[in-house]
């Protein structure tokens, strides 16, 4: 088998760059170890800055986005029994941004590859990468009992944190940075109507928690847990108790419950890896950085390194100039880099620490005051919530 470019992971980084490919014309083939079934039911997070909903309308993927998708200009800060609006819009010129589920946009840009006829293979099986670092790469992969092989001229490694694409990399070849925290979030999702139509993220003694939505009819709440934390100890009732707990005693009071229809615990995770090309081989998405949730990012720079690889691909494709490709990688990081920062300072900002001392608290609260009382600290969220520019 042959392509121009081999795609492994079948998120929304390896199915937007097929997408975004194939509109220009060049083949590509995405391997997929999961079913796609597997890969639907995953339940992640959904805020879309302006930037990533472009590329989908680009990607000719936005109809059922702008249709479905619940446009958000601001959220809600809540500490000490207060809820403080963040207005998006107002601070950054009217910038807003989308609640449209992950599971949603993978939906799209599925259906959306199926009716192009461009190759998927699901269930492929110890894919290997080889021969990257010149200019025939190959990968390998088995597929219902039988071994095959893949001839590319590009790899693109989309296959998140746990993937192959980073691992074949030669270890002298590639620098990590990583912070893991010492927490998790207890999601749980509920046929439930919002709490408020706008998201309110809490800092309380108790722990972070935060209240945000799929759709008019369907919420998403988390609270922060220990690591040591297992989902069979959080019966639902157990989780809207606490999650009443550390809201302001007028949203408590508000809160609709029922039974939950998913419900699990993400670790909270910083991690860079540099650089994001060796040879032919590039890294996009969760397989090159992990943002803590906090800040909403880890889809959006997904978004925003497919933005530049595809760009780079396809000038490449049709000029045979390989200058936006070859900053790729500096510039992918670059981004990156600035959403590591501000996912860490949101983190930092709303949750316990289990070793925050007396200085940390108050530090933390000092923060909180400034935050709520000063517009320009108030701009500077909400630039990096609504996106910096690609
Ligand atoms: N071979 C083939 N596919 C693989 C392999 C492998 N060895 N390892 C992992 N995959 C697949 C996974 O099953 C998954 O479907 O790669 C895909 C990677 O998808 P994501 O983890 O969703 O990563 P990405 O597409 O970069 O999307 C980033 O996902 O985790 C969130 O916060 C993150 O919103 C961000 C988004
Ligand atoms: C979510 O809706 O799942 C969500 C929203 C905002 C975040 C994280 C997760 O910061």
């Amino acid at each position: 088998m042959r392509t121009q470019v081999a795609i492994i992971g079948s998120g929304p980084s390896g199915l937007l760059l097929g997408q975004l490919l194939h509109r220009a014309g060049i083949d590509n083939i995405i391997l997929e170890r999961r079913t796609k079934e597997y890969v639907l039911s995953r339940i992640r997070a959904g805020v879309l800055e302006e930037g990533f909903v472009e590329m989908m309308d680009r990607a000719g993927v936005g109809a059922r986005l702008h249709a479905e998708g619940l446009i958000h200009e601001g959220f809600d800060i809540c500490f000490d029994n207060v809820r403080h609006r963040m207005d998006l819009a107002g601070l950054t010129g009217g910038k807003k941004v989308v609640v449209y589920g992950q599971t949603e946009v993978t939906r799209d840009l599925m259906a959306a590859r199926e009716a192009s006829g461009a190759p998927t293979v699901y269930e492929a099986e110890d894919v290997s990468l080889h021969h990257f670092d010149g200019t025939s790469p190959k990968v390998r992969y088995r597929h219902a009992g039988r071994e095959h092989e893949i001839e590319c001229e590009f790899i693109a490694g989309c296959d998140g944190f746990h993937g192959v694409s980073r691992q074949s990399v030669p270890e002298g070849a590639i620098r990590t940075f990583e912070r893991v925290y010492p927490f998790g979030w207890l999601g749980l999702l509920s046929d439930t109507p919002p709490v408020s139509h706008e998201l309110i993220y809490v800092n309380h003694p108790r722990g972070f928690a935060l209240c945000s939505m799929r759709s008019k009819t369907r919420s998403r709440y988390y609270v922060q847990v220990p690591l040591t934390d297992d989902v069979q100890q959080w019966p639902d009732e157990r989780f809207w108790d606490e999650l009443r707990a550390r809201l302001d005693p007028k949203t408590a009071q508000q809160l609709v419950t029922g039974p939950s229809i998913e419900k699990s615990i993400a670790p909270l995770r910083s991690f860079v890896a540099e650089p994001l090309r060796f040879g032919r081989l590039f890294l996009a998405g969760d397989a090159g950085h992990i943002v803590p949730p906090t800040g909403a990012k880890g889809l959006n720079l997904a978004g925003s390194d497919i933005h530049y690889l595809s760009t780079g691909l396809i000038e490449f494709y049709r000029t045979g100039n390989s200058s936006e490709l070859d900053a790729y990688s500096a510039r992918a990081l670059r981004r990156i880099w600035l959403a590591e920062r501000f996912s860490w300072w949101m983190t930092h900002l709303l949750h316990r620490f289990p070793e925050q001392g007396a200085f940390a608290d108050r530090i933390q609260r000092a923060e909180l005051e400034y935050l709520v009382s000063s517009k320009a600290a108030q701009t500077s969220l909400a630039e990096n919530y609504v996106g910096l520019p690609f």
